[in-house]
């Protein structure tokens, strides 16, 4: 595992979206997995300014999307359909045929987990898998449990993730109950893993994720058996890395 540190949001953005486009440069083809959430928005920001400064090709690259909302249509401003396109597909040259990302409108949970875990296996598998942290450790939506989820799979969203989450819905009765998300198996068989963290309100699962046991309580720690993990984080999420 390389561990870079960043001083702030912006400069972990910035050495995120370099490996981003070294993957993408050395291959213009590749199939990037991709998070939504706070944490890469400016890493999709420095991508989307690469790419128009004319440094950086998105025709080619195909794009599997680690989780959405059940119950959310695409319009809908708080899918993760609508983030992507409006963060990041939209100011780039991505042809929209070639992304992925869960149908949160399909009620039939086992079809939908059934035909996404399809979409990503008949694309090879993913290159890069870009990761957000949760407060609780969860990566992707896969939340702390008694045992890690392997493929897809639709989730209930445990109450301290539906309360971070409230900050973008009218309320919390409006924010999703459930998710469908790429389960941990798909997430380690990403060729290359790129973590991003930043604040101090993730330091102490960041700290648990790299330093603590290996627990499908705490999700992320399972990244540490993964053989090419990046995890770029910034000095507040790094609080606790003293004595790792
Ligand atoms: C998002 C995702 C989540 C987020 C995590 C952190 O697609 O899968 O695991 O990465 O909840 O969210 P932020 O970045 O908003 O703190």
């Amino acid at each position: 595992m390389r561990l870079y540190k960043a001083m702030d949001y912006q400069e972990m953005s910035r050495k995120a979206a370099h490996v981003i486009s070294a993957q993408v440069i050395l291959k213009p083809d590749c199939v990037l997995g991709l998070a939504t959430g706070s944490s890469p928005i400016g890493t999709y920001k420095q991508l989307i300014q690469w790419h128009q400064k004319g440094e950086l090709d998105f025709s080619q690259v195909k794009t599997a999307n680690l989780d959405e909302y059940k119950g959310l249509t695409r319009d809908n401003d708080q899918s993760y359909y609508y983030f992507m396109y409006h963060n990041f597909f939209k100011d780039i040259n991505i042809d929209m045929a070639n992304t992925n990302i869960p149908d949160g409108t399909n009620p039939d949970s086992a079809a939908e987990c059934a035909r996404y875990d399809k979409v990503v296996s008949d694309l090879g598998g993913v290159d890069l898998q870009l990761l957000g942290l949760g407060r609780n450790g969860h990566i992707g939506f896969n939340e702390p449990g008694d045992a890690f989820a392997k493929g897809t799979h639709c989730i209930n969203l445990q109450p301290s993730t539906i309360d971070a989450n409230k900050r973008f819905f009218a309320s919390i009765d409006d924010v999703p109950k459930q998710a469908y998300t790429m389960g941990i198996k798909t997430i380690m068989q990403a060729k290359k893993i790129l973590l991003v963290v930043s604040g101090e309100d993730k330091a102490k699962a960041l700290y648990d994720c790299i330093c603590g046991p290996i627990t499908p309580q705490v999700p992320g720690s399972i990244l540490q058996l993964h053989s090419d993990v990046t995890v770029v984080a910034d000095a507040a999420a790094l609080s606790l890395f003293g004595d790792c």
